[in-house]
């Protein structure tokens, strides 16, 4: 079974205008710094609340796998959710032998916590894309 909500995924064509809308609408005050992870082609940054975070994802280059959800909605919107898993191996496993289709045939990426993460898809998940990760060591 999933674990805790870890983060919500939110595309967002600007970052930095996310980010205002955040802290001057919301009224959020710890927010991270926007990073690079050029071999997923996002830009994040981390909008940190008492219980969860959000997850900002902007396209890093032109091969970002952004592009095309953006091109669907130009304002940014709901991208995915992620759940804490004890197990990405065992997760990963039981998603096939259940018979959803975990992208990128499967194999585990380091995702922008550090922990190994995989995808799993929206087609199998109620039409919401749905990133599994291993729950962080020294995090909570
Ligand atoms: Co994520």
């Amino acid at each position: 079974m999933i674990g805790r909500l870890n983060h919500v995924g939110v595309a967002t064509p600007s970052i930095a205008d996310s980010v205002r809308m955040y802290r001057d609408v919301l009224g959020v005050t710890d927010i991270g710094e926007k990073f690079a992870m050029p071999e997923q082609g996002v830009w994040v940054c981390f909008v940190n609340l008492p219980n969860s975070q959000i997850e900002l994802i902007e396209p890093y280059g032109e091969a970002s796998p952004i592009h095309g959800f953006l091109a669907k909605n130009p304002k940014g919107g709901q991208h995915h959710v992620c759940f804490e898993v004890p197990d990405i191996i065992a997760a990963r496993d039981d998603m096939a032998a259940k018979g959803a289709a975990v992208l990128n045939g499967g194999t585990p990426r380091i995702g922008a916590h550090g922990v190994p993460v995989i995808f799993v898809h929206p087609k199998d998940m109620g039409g919401v894309l749905v990133e599994l990760m291993e729950t962080p060591k020294a995090a909570h």
